[in-house]
């Protein structure tokens, strides 16, 4: 079970103070584009603690990669502040704290599958046998075994997102942002990965940072789920989901999750607008 911050919760059983991986306070982007600004992120306040488990939903446009983009320090902010790991975004994309799954695969055509998920590995300098056993076991986790010495053009565009995962898991960061990366997948391979996921948070106490369109993918895995809302982007709704870590797919079916999940809706549905 989850447990927010404190010393006694009510039940006798002391916990450790919650440790923030995440600050950000009153944060603000604007892009300038040639036909008008777009203010992407309009003051957002979000913690995220260590082991949170945070699921970003929200209609497209309505900032989300953005976010993600601005924690990993690849677009600047225009206002307000962010800490990850208590240091400035850039201190802490030069010290790899964190593995980026992006929304498209970006793998590279001319390496193959293993050397694909091997790159990060080879940039860190860890030897040649971690390397090999880091890509072997990650590419089993997400079904790829066989598929090793493909080039990325061979395999279909579920595959490609699969292989994209096993390099991000493989460098076994702290913190894991993943921008939609079951997306792509049908139902029955992204339940799998769901639960393999689950599995990983679970038993390493990683933080992930999520980003989906799937409102029972995200009642499913999260502690946390931030309900976002577009033009400008800001957040509607922060959702404690306080279901048993160790939850199993036929939890979808239950009241406490289906109640969690009327909320995000009702979340996604006051941010909607569908006058434009
Ligand atoms: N580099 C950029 N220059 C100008 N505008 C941008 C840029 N990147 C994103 N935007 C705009 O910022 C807004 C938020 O975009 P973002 O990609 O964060 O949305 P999203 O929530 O991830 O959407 P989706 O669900 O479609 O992936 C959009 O209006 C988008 O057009
Ligand atoms: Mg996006």
């Amino acid at each position: 079970m989850h447990r927010a911050v404190g010393s006694d919760d009510g039940t006798g059983v002391v916990t450790a103070p919650a440790k923030p991986v995440i600050e950000i306070e009153k944060l603000n982007l604007v892009f300038q584009t040639p036909d008008a600004p777009v203010h992407a992120l309009s003051d957002v306040d979000l913690t995220v603690n260590a082991g949170d488990f945070v699921s970003f939903i929200g209609p497209s446009g309505c900032g989300k990669t953005t976010l993600m983009r601005v924690i990993a320090d690849l677009e600047t902010p225009t206002g307000g502040h962010i800490s990850v790991n208590g240091m400035t975004p850039r201190e802490a994309r030069e010290q790899r704290a964190y593995g980026y799954v992006f929304q498209a695969p970006a793998l590279y055509p001319w390496r193959t599958v293993r050397k694909n998920v091997m790159l990060p590995l080879e940039i860190m300098g860890l030897d040649k046998a971690e390397q090999e056993r880091r890509a072997r076991d990650n590419l089993a986790l997400v079904n790829l075994e066989g598929f090793e010495k493909k080039f990325p053009w061979q395999l279909s565009g579920g595959m490609q997102q699969r292989v994209s995962i096993a390099r991000a898991l493989s460098v076994e960061p702290d913190l894991l942002l993943m921008d939609e990366p079951f997306g792509a997948l049908d139902e029955i391979t992204r339940d799998h990965l769901n639960e393999q996921l689950l599995r990983l948070w679970d038993q390493t106490g990683k933080t992930v940072i999520f980003v989906t369109h799937s409102i029972p993918e995200s009642v499913f895995l999260s502690s946390k789920i931030v309900v976002m809302s577009p033009r400008p982007g800001k957040i509607m709704d922060v959702i404690d989901c306080d279901l048993p870590r160790d939850r199993k797919l036929d939890i979808r079916e239950t009241p406490e999750f289906l109640a969690i999940a009327h909320r995000v809706r009702e979340g996604l549905r006051a941010g909607h607008s569908y006058d434009d």
